[in-house]
């Protein structure tokens, strides 16, 4: 070794001791922090780090620095966002990450443009076909596990607008129509979420209703049905899963933007509802810098218009007090904290790709509802089945799946463009011929109506697959399946009544063929696995249990608005509204309490599909319904499975409110998923906390109970509930 070579390498050695002294030393002091003792409460890690903080630090904590992949959205220190879609710089010297955001409403957002890979579940409203609290952790676990691979500590997704209107755009990103049951499935996905320390979060807080103008549109509505629905999806949820942030929606709710709306942020959320998390503007849905602040708004992204040096001026000229800006930020490092992005700093891997996909499988499986099934043409015996057709646009290749920020991107795919079709490679020809290997299984688009019509006219069996792409930033014209499928599907079903229509949809559609076909699937969209688990069910592998959690009317002339309401000019964009202070249009939500079901309940309207309607291979019955009050009223009854097949039942229960409550006819106020073997009998027992018998008091502001009789129903649907019990509350 020549003597160059030896210094060279000392100097190295040297270098490369020196640094990691540098590093243990900083690693050792940071655990010395007083705020790192993880035996101390959140609150209290809180707020000894925010003693230390100056003012520049604390305004760090409460904006973003640009998004990622955003033309418009880019900041110095954008490159240091992960790809995400936000990114806020925590607090270095003391120890406090940085919180690195994506969306993720069905998993992962931008895996395409990352060079990375997500999972995609079932549609949010998919996954909420299941009823199942326990599905809905698992999808959140997996969702929480594939964005800390990817470098993330917080998730943007939690989506719980309860759907007022259908054709709205995002409507696959909720869970559907009921609040309860949106709010206990979303509460549980987040809490699962959390569990693998990101920051959780629940949106779009709220009465966020409709794309069509979006970030102009005032919705009013009543105090009353405010808490009753909308909000109470919310409440629920937070209260069940503590998300470290709640995001305000782009619109105004009754005259102020949600962003800056001190009812919703401060009166409600933060005092009434004690939420200790903070509050997230929608992606460039703050407004204000003074108005926002006071009224709650703690984040603003992704940008720092509002909440950087105009902030800091305001503190300093006295137009904001530091306690502001304290309870601001320190709620920020309270979800830091509590979520553990603290404790468990971010450690990028490979995903489980394998154990994704059978996540992905297996909710589907329990999300796909089974509508129609005349003279139990399915499940198809595959000893039997000779020849099938498989029709519709892709049915060859893949299955649709739902855009804008909740777009997930598919394995082998390049980035796709904003309101692109984007199909998964889960192709619907290759599972059934893999599912039914001795059958002649042939395909055809169904472009040519004729051709489709032929080959469903020499086969056994028509599967038709029937999509309907929906996406953030547009409403649906109409119910209706678009691209001439209705006349597909009714020229197959004319030339072999054995057809089957698996319907891969964002929301409800109509069904003018209805009559004509044998079967009918809702497999929503159904995520990376989706054609596995409709093969599944289609040849009874699995025995499907998913119920609607969203009515679907006969025609759009039932809903509540016949038509969407749109912006008087062309509409802003996001990134416009810098420059709005009021919101230009108005939505009146005058159905108010009579929202899905309890709408065409209370107008007498009869409906294609009722809420929590759905079949199984085998059959239920009901028997024995018992009503104990308490604390909780206790429901209970005894479900059977009287068919020959294994099968779970979700056996649901309404109540119907004292006449003087003034209430649709009925609600929805628990449920019970029930495993039963063929000829097996189970005591179900539904607990129901006072707060789902009570209406909300705009006298009190409160939540009361109304004296009086209550009658309580329990059975498989909301129009099919065989069991009835009435009980007096005084
Ligand atoms: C959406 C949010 C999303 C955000 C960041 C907005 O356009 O409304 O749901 O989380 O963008 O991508």
């Amino acid at each position: 070794m020549n003597n160059r070579f030896c210094n060279r390498l000392a100097f190295l050695v040297c270098l490369s001791v020196c640094l990691s002294t540098v590093a243990l030393a900083e690693n050792n002091q940071k655990q010395d922090f007083p705020w790192m003792n993880k035996n101390l409460s959140p609150d209290e890690r809180a707020e000894l780090v925010l003693k230390q903080m100056t003012l520049d630090e604390k305004i760090e904590l409460l904006h973003g620095n640009g998004m990622a992949h955003s033309e418009n959205w880019q900041m110095p220190l954008t490159y240091l966002a992960n790809g995400g879609a936000g990114y806020v710089v925590g607090v270095k010297r003391l120890g406090i990450p940085p919180i690195w955001m994506s969306d993720a409403a069905y998993g992962v957002r931008m895996s395409a443009a990352n060079g990375r890979y997500s999972t995609a579940l079932p549609s949010n409203l998919g996954s909420a076909a299941s009823w199942d609290p326990q599905a809905a952790c698992e999808y959140g676990t997996l969702i929480g596990r594939e964005l800390r691979a990817q470098g993330y500590n917080m998730t943007l997704g939690g989506g719980t607008n309860i759907t007022r209107e259908p054709r709205n755009g995002r409507t696959f990103e909720y869970m559907g129509e009921d609040p309860i049951l949106s709010g206990t499935l979303v509460g549980n996905r987040i809490k699962c979420e959390q569990a693998q320390h990101v920051i959780g979060d629940i949106k779009h807080y709220a009465v966020n209703d409709q794309e069509s103008g979006r970030n102009e549109v005032n919705s009013i509505i009543n105090e009353r049905a405010l808490h009753e629905t909308d909000l109470l999806a919310f409440k629920i949820g937070i209260d069940i899963a503590n998300p470290g942030a709640v995001m305000c929606s782009y619109n105004a709710v009754n005259g102020d933007f949600a962003c800056e709306n001190k009812y919703l942020l401060t009166d409600v959320l933060k005092q009434n509802w004690k939420f200790a998390g903070f509050v997230v503007s929608d992606w460039g849905g703050t407004h204000s810098t003074l108005k926002a602040s006071a009224a709650g708004l703690d984040n603003e992204e992704p940008l720092d218009h509002f909440f950087g040096p105009r902030l800091k001026k305001a503190v300093e000229a006295g137009q904001v007090p530091m306690s502001q800006i304290d309870d601001h930020a320190r709620r920020v490092l309270r979800s830091e904290f509590a979520s553990g992005i603290v404790d468990y700093p971010i450690k990028k891997s490979v995903a489980d790709v394998e154990g994704g996909l059978e996540i992905a499988r297996t909710i589907e499986e329990q999300s796909i509802v089974l509508l129609k099934n005349s003279n139990n043409l399915l499940p198809l015996d595959r000893s039997k089945v000779r020849s099938i057709a498989i029709i519709g646009h892709n049915a060859d290749t893949g299955m649709i799946s739902g855009g804008g920020s909740a777009q997930v991107d598919p394995p082998g795919s390049t980035a796709p463009a904003w309101l692109a079709h984007v199909w998964f490679p889960t192709s619907p020809l290759k599972a059934v011929r893999a599912m039914a290997p001795s059958a002649n299984v042939k395909f055809d688009s169904g472009t040519n109506l004729a051709a489709a019509a032929a080959l469903a006219k020499s086969s056994d069996v028509a599967i038709i697959f029937a999509h309907q792409w929906i996406s953030e930033g547009m409403d649906l014209p109409s119910l209706s399946l678009p691209d001439n499928q209705d006349a597909l599907i009714a020229a197959v079903a004319a030339a072999n009544p054995k057809t089957i229509v698996a319907l891969e949809t964002g929301t409800v559609v109509t069904m003018p063929w209805i009559d004509k076909v044998s079967g009918v699937l809702e497999v929503w969209f159904a995520g990376s696995k989706g054609a596995d688990a409709v093969a599944n069910v289609l040849f009874g592998e699995v025995n499907p249990s998913a119920k609607l959690p969203i009515t679907f009317p006969l025609s759009e002339k039932d809903l509540p608005h016949t038509t969407v309401t749109q912006p008087p000019t062309k509409g802003r964009g996001p990134e416009d509204e810098s420059v709005l202070t009021a919101p230009t249009f108005d939505v009146h939500y005058d159905e108010g309490l009579k929202v899905g079901y309890k709408w065409y309940d209370a107008e007498k309207k009869p409906v294609l599909f009722p809420f929590g309607f759905g079949l199984s291979y085998t059959s239920y019955g009901y028997s024995n319904l018992k009503v104990a009050s308490g604390e909780d009223t206790t429901v209970t009854f005894t479900v059977k499975n009287t068919g020959g097949r294994a099968g779970q039942e979700i056996a649901q229960v309404y109540a119907a409110l004292p006449a003087d409550a003034g209430e649709p006819p009925k609600r929805l106020v628990g449920w019970s998923k029930v495993q039963l073997n063929p000829g097996e009998s189970k005591d179900v027992t539904v607990s129901i906390p006072a707060i789902y018998l009570s209406i909300y008091d705009e006298r009190s502001h409160g939540w009361k109970l109304v004296p009086g009789s209550y009658t309580f129903m329990a059975g498989g649907s909301a129009s099919d509930l065989p069991l009835k019990q009435s009980v007096s509350v005084n």
